[in-house]
């Protein structure tokens, strides 16, 4: 399901650029000109106009995180760089992340901005999508850009203060927003991660049953850890995860303070994306992203299918003639690690490993503090990054 979400990304860019003209017109410190196509590309001068406005984002949001809670979309020049920039962005890593969900039919997106990951669950199938956030001016593009591409979706007004939308949901889906949300611009206290763990309790009441609540978060240390925090708190309070997790315990990424687990995919950035990234200094050749997909209350983790699992959680460790990994599966996290000379037909596939796969490994041996794969070792892909885990049989 997510393999093909570059051919609707394509389509979305002139979508995107046509909608920052009409808003941005009165901005525009130069006049449209006949051979400004709405063809998804920028004249230079606009590049540089969102260029600048991204690296804004990008050092507020990213770096010394002073816009993390702030009201950056109630400012044109920023809302227009988060729809050209951060737009394809977020709808490219909830592609990626809903190929590991059911297709969803009701889904309610909160903190939604422009709706990103709203129009991304509706290209990936979904039937109705309510966009929720508390900026009416992000709400209002995200109307702009439903009415162009005629898709169905409603608005609202919303705010962890204020009452959820009515009804109940196959999805919610929170992208890049609880890393604002409670946040007093210090570190994340557990005073700021049981009101998150709140909200989330609330918000998993409106999922249905074998529904989801899909989170998405910045790749960054910080805001990873945190993620993975609130994950330990959602656990104990005894919900399942759906994704990305094999290990029901406490996360072993959060042992170490310099640990912490995130996801990392390929994807071909639109021209327009990649011309505005150049521009601000920002390198977004690879996607990352940390995510967490959680069941309502009662539902029990899925049990995986037999053998021994593990979910890659790291780049190649490359060392002498050995390549490493760090998995993480139902025994926990362990390293794993094969010397080139032991490479056969039935293990090759080590050697070419994504972050996010999951493999399940057969005759390895317990060497220091994981296993190690030798020529008698079988390896088989069950599920490549970005798809479901298949059931136990
Ligand atoms: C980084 S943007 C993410 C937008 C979109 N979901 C995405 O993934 O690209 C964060 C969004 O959260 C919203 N937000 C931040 N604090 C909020 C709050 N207290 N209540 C409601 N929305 C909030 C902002 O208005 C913004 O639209």
């Amino acid at each position: 399901m997510s393999s093909d979400y570059h051919k609707d990304l394509a389509r979305w860019m002139p979508l995107l650029v046509k909608v920052w003209r009409s808003r941005g017109a009165k901005n525009q410190k130069r006049p449209r000109y006949e051979e400004d196509e709405d063809d998804g590309t920028l004249t230079p001068h606009e590049q540089k106009q969102v260029a600048q406005g991204v690296r804004t984002l990008s050092l507020g949001l990213t770096r010394d995180r002073q816009l993390a809670g702030a009201k950056y979309m109630d400012d044109p020049a920023l809302l227009g760089a988060y729809l050209l920039f951060y737009w394809p962005v977020s709808y490219a890593q909830a592609r990626q992340a809903l190929g590991e969900l059911p297709r969803p039919r009701e889904v309610l997106d909160l903190g939604s901005g422009p709706g990103p990951m709203s129009f991304a669950a509706l290209d990936a199938g979904a039937a109705a999508v309510t966009s929720a956030d508390r900026s009416k001016a992000a709400l209002d593009l995200a109307k702009a850009l439903a009415t162009e591409a005629t898709e169905p979706i409603a608005t609202r007004e919303w705010s962890p203060e204020r009452p959820l939308p009515d009804g109940q949901f196959d999805l919610v889906l929170m992208g890049h927003v609880i890393n604002e949300l409670f946040h007093d611009g210090k570190e994340v206290t557990p005073a700021v991660l049981d009101k998150r763990a709140a909200l989330l309790e609330g918000v998993l009441a409106k999922v249905k049953p074998r529904g989801s609540l899909l989170i998405l978060e910045p790749a960054l240390r910080d805001t990873s850890r945190a993620l993975l925090q609130l994950r330990d708190r959602m656990v104990t309070r005894g919900y399942a995860v759906r994704a990305p997790c094999l290990f029901r315990g406490n996360c072993p990424a959060l042992v170490k303070e310099s640990d912490w687990c995130h996801a990392e995919r390929d994807w071909r950035m639109p021209p327009t994306v990649e011309a505005i990234a150049r521009l601000a200094g920002i390198h977004k050749e690879s996607l990352k992203m940390s995510y967490l997909a959680l069941a309502p209350k009662g539902e029990a983790w899925a049990e995986p299918p037999e053998g021994r699992l593990f979910r890659i959680v790291s780049e190649p460790l490359e060392g002498k003639g050995r390549l490493r990994f760090m998995g993480c599966g139902p025994e926990g996290r362990v390293g794993l690690a094969m010397q080139e000379k032991h490479q056969t037909e039935a293990n090759k596939v080590f050697f070419k490993l994504p972050r996010g796969a999951v493999v399940k490994l057969d005759l390895t041996e317990p060497r220091g503090d994981g296993l190690a794969l030798d020529d008698r070792s079988t390896v088989q892909v069950i599920a490549w990054p970005g798809q479901p885990l298949p059931p136990k049989s």
